[in-house]
């Protein structure tokens, strides 16, 4: 009998960010990512991977759910989500933790399942609340942490792969995924953003 994953309800992931005090520039990043990891997971799915779709939705909407917190605990924002992810929601903790991007260079923390490399490479692509080439994203990263720019450069090469095996699969180009920007997100802004005033 296979066993089962427990994945948060959409309830718990607002509650969470409430904890967390994640705020809405963070939350409107991740229902980015959120978009383009279901798209990329559902036409996958197609092609016959199997793909807990509900485990990349979660995964993908908190993966920076701690990003507002890294400033007041210390440790890298994927570290904290881990440590409290991992006891209640162990297979969102561990896609969560190996977002980050450094994280591809290690043979431990690289993403390995398909659920964890679509998280990954969602986010790479998603700069702020806007969808952009893998190129632009690097350029930004590197920008803002310009001491580890060789690391970056190895990560991204290593990403480039993954999006080459995915964009082939999909037979898509990297603009139809930047397109998917005219899209609404697959969440209606007001479940995490009760306050924001938007036009949806
Ligand atoms: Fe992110």
């Amino acid at each position: 009998m296979s066993k089962k994953i427990k994945i948060p309800l959409t309830k718990r992931c607002v509650e969470l960010f409430k904890a967390f005090e994640t705020n809405e520039e963070v939350i409107l990043h991740s229902l980015q990512v959120n978009k383009v990891a279901l798209y990329v997971a559902e036409k996958l799915q197609k092609d016959k991977k199997k793909l807990n779709l509900d485990l990349i939705d979660k995964a993908s909407l908190l993966h920076d759910m701690a990003k507002n917190k890294s400033k007041s605990i210390k440790g890298h924002h994927s570290e904290i989500a881990y440590h409290n992810l991992i006891v209640e929601y162990p297979e969102v903790a561990k896609i969560v933790r190996s977002h980050r991007t450094i994280a591809i260079l290690g043979n431990k923390s690289k993403p390995k399942t398909w659920e964890e490399k679509i998280v990954y490479y969602a986010n790479q692509i998603v700069n702020g609340d806007q969808i952009v080439l893998l190129e632009q994203k690097l350029r930004h990263n590197i920008e803002k942490h310009r001491k580890s720019k060789n690391k970056r450069l190895k990560a991204y090469e290593k990403t480039y792969q993954i999006e080459k095996k995915i964009l082939k699969t999909l037979d898509i180009t990297p603009g139809d995924l930047v397109s998917l920007n005219e899209k609404p997100f697959i969440y209606s802004v007001k479940t995490f953003l009760p306050n924001k005033i938007c036009i949806e």
